[in-house]
């Protein structure tokens, strides 16, 4: 959450801040702000306002300067205003922050520095406190200040008598760092900088980076110079707009098929799961004898997709955990767990302080992740990363997909594995998620039926989602999708267990969708169908084509694969459903409220 940046070396600073800030605005978008060394005044001067960059853009006309810092922010410590915004100015310092202090009340007590601040933040604080310490030495001073400090921080810190330079420091939050001729570059996300070198590293944490125009002098906390691990960005980010598309989220829908195969095709080898490219020790699958799946939101939606699998072809017993929730209820970990984190980012604060909890208790990992050397790739044992490309809209889609196309592979390997399946079933599952794009294609070329059957909802306050066995978790992810971007008010429920309360909610202003792709569930579903159509709900049905019946009427047909495959074509439906229902209501699809792409605070 909240997005920083920072630059300095040949170039005037404004226009790469200003850019970097609105890629990065996905990580929050409350208020902005830049901060830049103004030669003629020799001083760093603030420009910032609550709102988007955009706003943000228009104030920025003069500003001048090869050297800045910015900042996009998701509010924690302090309402939504001009004040709160970052950067943070105090004495000689100049900082934007990404992470929470939680101690800050103390410090500023310490400091007794209230009456001298402008706003409510945490942040603000962290400013005057290595403003206290600083004596001419800025590391000497970020270090004794961040060493007091308790919570997740990424800092760009300036000083007014250094014109010339950035220092930077993280624990937990994220910052990436790369260079080239022009100068260098620091931000909380690559795709912020990615256009400027292909070349990058992950900034070290507890250890501060001193930038300037010839590049990166990193030191730890005892002043140890430190090399950083290089890494080459294999994303397309100089490609990675809009393309013609109104938001990201329909692109990223669209690009599904695309990206579900290059998941898949780099690790299946004659027909068979290959997880050797990325060293997957193969006694993972087979020492465990249980598996805790941790994630948030969609990620253990698509945990619970793998559950499903897992305990179905492995006969392995599968938890999946809210990563908010692990740690806080006594989870039975031993040598046989194997913990599984799902996390698109892979900087999601919860499920890494669950994967760290876990791993201090003997679990072995295995994380699905889609950002190279993102925090919990690197605290993770062993990782697959998904090859989902950068995905920018709040509300994931294709991470999700590319998530559960893991979970296949997953299962098929641990399948040949333990013996639960033989060499030809093995090629017969694989050859089943083979057909998954192409069924993915199947729906988004008819995603005009979805659009019109997005009417109907419209007006909706409240709607419910009703599916048996597969199609229940799918429901979960589809409801989600629902809510964060359209703020229709939905739940999903298992169709059988509507009946033993929730029902007396069911009315003529409560649409049903009802999802229909299981061959054993079909009669009980249309039964479950019947009940809440007798209590005046609309239905809109997703029924896979084989499964249709005279029984029940079919709003949009979904393509045949076997039931157990069927989970990835009927979530892409369901994600065009919540975007035609978001774009027509004339919503901000892409930035939905109070959200934020990347949740680092817990
Ligand atoms: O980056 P992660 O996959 O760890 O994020 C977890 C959730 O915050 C995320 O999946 C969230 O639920 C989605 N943005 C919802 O669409």
């Amino acid at each position: 959450m909240c997005g920083i940046i920072g630059y300095t070396g040949y170039s005037e600073a404004r226009g790469i801040l200003l850019k970097g800030l609105k890629t990065l605005e996905y990580r929050g978008y409350d208020s902005a702000g830049v901060a830049v060394y103004h030669p003629d005044f020799n001083e760093t001067l603030v420009t910032k306002c609550e709102g988007r960059v955009e706003k943000l853009e228009e104030k920025c006309g003069s500003v001048k300067g090869v050297t800045g810092i910015g900042h996009t922010r998701w509010a924690t410590h302090g309402g939504v205003s001009d004040n709160n915004s970052h950067p943070h100015k105090f004495g000689r310092v100049t900082l934007v922050h990404n992470g929470i202090v939680e101690n800050y009340a103390a410090i500023k007590n310490q400091l007794g520095i209230a009456s001298k601040l402008k706003s409510q933040t945490d942040s603000e604080v962290v400013a005057a406190l290595i403003d206290a310490y600083y004596e001419g030495n800025p590391s000497e001073a970020i270090v004794k200040a961040v060493q007091e400090i308790t919570g997740t921080f990424g800092l760009a810190i300036m000083f007014d008598d250094i014109p010339d330079k950035i220092y930077a420091v993280r624990n937990v939050s994220p910052i990436v760092c790369c260079q080239n001729e022009d100068g260098a570059y620091i931000a909380s996300d690559i795709i912020a900088i990615g256009e400027y070198s292909e070349d990058y590293f992950v900034l070290p944490e507890f250890s501060v980076a001193e930038i300037s125009g010839e590049g990166f002098t990193i030191c730890d906390f005892e002043g140890n110079k430190i090399e950083p691990d290089m890494l080459t960005l294999d994303w397309d980010i100089k490609n990675s707009g809009k393309k013609g598309y109104p938001f990201f989220m329909e692109k990223e829908i669209m690009e599904q098929p695309e990206v579900i195969e290059k998941t898949i095709s780099s690790r299946i080898k004659d027909d068979m799961p290959d997880f050797s490219a990325e060293n997957v020790d193969d006694s993972i699958f087979t020492d465990c004898d249980n598996i805790t799946v941790i994630a948030c939101g969609t990620a253990m939606h698509a945990g619970l997709i793998g559950k499903h699998l897992i305990e179905k072809v492995c006969h392995v017993p599968v938890t999946v955990n809210m990563a908010s929730e692990y740690m806080y209820n006594d989870p039975i970990i031993n040598d046989k767990t194997l913990v599984i984190c799902v996390s698109q980012s892979g900087e999601t604060i919860d499920t890494l302080e669950a994967l760290k909890y876990a791993r201090r208790r003997g679990a072995r990992s295995l994380s699905i992740v889609n950002v190279k050397g993102s925090t919990i790739a690197r605290e993770s044992e062993n990782v697959i990363y998904t090859n989902a490309g950068p995905e920018i809209a709040v509300a994931s889609t294709k991470a999700y997909t590319t998530q559960v196309a893991v979970f296949y592979l997953i299962t098929a390997k641990m399948a040949q594995l333990r013996g639960n399946l033989n060499d030809y079933s093995v090629q017969n599952f694989v050859s089943e998620l083979k057909k998954i794009p192409s069924a993915v294609e199947d729906i988004l070329n008819r995603r005009n039926d979805i659009h019109l059957l997005a009417n109907g909802l419209l007006t909706a306050e409240h709607t419910f989602m009703i599916g048996r066995g597969l199609d229940y978790p799918s429901l979960l992810e589809a409801s989600l999708k629902l809510k964060e971007i359209s703020y229709i008010h939905s739940e999903a429920f298992a169709s059988g267990e509507l009946k033993h309360g929730t029902i007396a909610l069911i009315t003529s202003q409560t649409p049903v969708i009802a999802l229909m792709t299981q061959d054993a569930l079909m009669s009980k579903q249309v039964s479950n169908i019947r009940e809440v159509q007798s209590r005046g709900a609309e239905v809109v049905t997703f029924i896979k084509e084989s499964l249709q019946s005279k029984d029940v009427d079919c709003s949009f047909a979904l393509p045949n694969l076997s039931d157990d495959f069927m989970a990835i074509p009927a979530v892409v439906a369901m994600q065009l459903l919540a975007y035609y229902v978001s774009s027509d209501k004339g919503l901000d699809v892409d930035k939905p409220r109070n959200l934020a792409k990347v949740v680092t605070v817990e």
